[in-house]
């Protein structure tokens, strides 16, 4: 029922023309937390999308990039791409991945590559395809990634590669949101267990996509309404989410969640940007708000990135953002 709800509080906004979206991730083009993000904001109206994501896991590999302008050569060949999302990706570097019925689906492609060369490959070469229909040669206008199996908050963040692929797309000057949760057990978008001893993973995948839904939709909305951008120039957001199971949380509807926001507490970072959100006294960092204890509190963190050296995003950034999420969503201090 609540995915009912969620559905209408999502409905297509007034606009003339939606924004062209590339999402993409680390766990691989097939994986089920991916698929049912870029289904449920395509099925709210947002369908100038394509999705460019790494053939295989490429969890951990940061911002790396191939020096290969189109992606690896695939030696030895593997067959398929993770998860059987794809018709066999022997000797190729790059390819189509597949609809539900088995035929190949010209919005979804797999780089035999890091996160960041499938970025890069969506906005050099599959976007002009990809968005033909809107116009030649448009690229991207919001880059989103995840949402990937496993926390990126702190430290985790520099060596993520959901945060690199968003961080590659923020330095190329399109506005990126790369998403996490704790839920980090893998699993495929066609799985055949998602009825059966997977149907936990399958209702985080979709409590995760629904939030991270709404957050987008609200972003495109008040840039929208101000004729600005969707995000700070050279900044990045990080979101993470907690588990989203029954049993580990009971965090497992979108209506549970609230949101706070914070920052990313690398090692190299000594200081808290000097921000508040509504009344809190102070801005926690990821870690806090992910930590053990605050589990069962739903609590999902929002952080300001510098895109090139993963720095804490300037006041200025932090205050713009706050403004654009204003009066949306449930909001809680720690
Ligand atoms: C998004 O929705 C459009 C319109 O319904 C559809 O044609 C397109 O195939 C969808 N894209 C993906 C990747 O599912
Ligand atoms: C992928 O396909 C192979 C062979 O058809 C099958 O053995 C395997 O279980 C499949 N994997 C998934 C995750 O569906
Ligand atoms: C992708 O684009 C880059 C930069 O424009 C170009 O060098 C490369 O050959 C292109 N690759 C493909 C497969 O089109
Ligand atoms: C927004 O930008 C468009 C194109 O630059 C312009 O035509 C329009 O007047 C602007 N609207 C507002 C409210 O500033
Ligand atoms: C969440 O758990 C409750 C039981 O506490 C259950 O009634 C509800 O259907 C669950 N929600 C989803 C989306 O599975
Ligand atoms: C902040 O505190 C003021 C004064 O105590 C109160 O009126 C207001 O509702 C609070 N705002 C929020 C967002 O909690
Ligand atoms: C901080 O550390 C991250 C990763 O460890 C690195 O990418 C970044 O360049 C560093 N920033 C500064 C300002 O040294």
């Amino acid at each position: 029922m609540m995915h009912f709800l969620t559905l209408l509080t999502l409905a297509p906004l007034c606009r003339a023309r939606n924004p062209r979206i590339i999402f993409s991730n680390d766990d691989g083009l097939g994986s089920l937390n991916l698929y049912e993000f870029y289904h449920t904001l395509n099925s709210s109206g947002y369908f100038d999308l394509l999705v460019s994501a790494p053939c295989d896991d490429k969890s951990g590999t940061a911002s790396r990039d191939t020096s290969d302008p189109e992606g690896d050569l695939r030696t030895p060949a593997q067959g398929e791409c993770r998860f059987n999302s794809t018709h066999g990706a022997p000797g190729k570097r790059h390819g189509h991945g597949i609809k539900t019925d088995g035929s190949e689906d010209p919005y979804l492609y797999w780089v035999n590559g890091y996160p960041a060369t499938s970025m890069r490959l969506g906005i050099d070469n599959f976007s002009s395809d990809a968005f033909s229909r809107l116009g030649s040669n448009l690229k991207p206008e919001l880059a989103l990634t995840g949402i990937n199996y496993g926390s990126n908050g702190d430290s985790t963040a520099s060596i993520s590669g959901t945060v690199g692929a968003a961080r590659y797309a923020a330095k190329r000057g399109i506005p990126a949101i790369g998403f996490s949760g704790s839920f980090g057990r893998h699993v495929g978008w066609n799985d055949p267990e998602l009825g059966g001893k997977n149907s936990d993973a399958l209702v985080v995948a979709k409590t995760y996509a629904g939030l991270a839904t709404s957050l987008v939709l609200q972003i495109i909305k008040a840039a929208d309404s101000i004729n600005g951008t969707y995000l700070p120039k050279g900044t990045l957001m990080n979101v993470n989410f907690p588990d989203a199971t029954l049993s580990s949380t009971g965090c497992n509807d979108t209506s549970k969640f609230k949101w706070v926001l914070a920052y990313t507490k690398l090692t190299n970072v000594t200081v808290a940007p000097d921000v508040r959100q509504g009344n809190c006294s102070r801005i926690p960092t990821e870690g806090e708000v992910l930590s053990k204890d605050n589990q069962k509190k739903c609590l999902i963190s929002v952080s300001m990135v510098n895109a090139e050296d993963l720095g804490v995003a300037s006041v200025k950034d932090y205050t713009a953002v706050l403004e654009s999420l204003k009066g949306w969503g449930s909001w809680a201090c720690l």
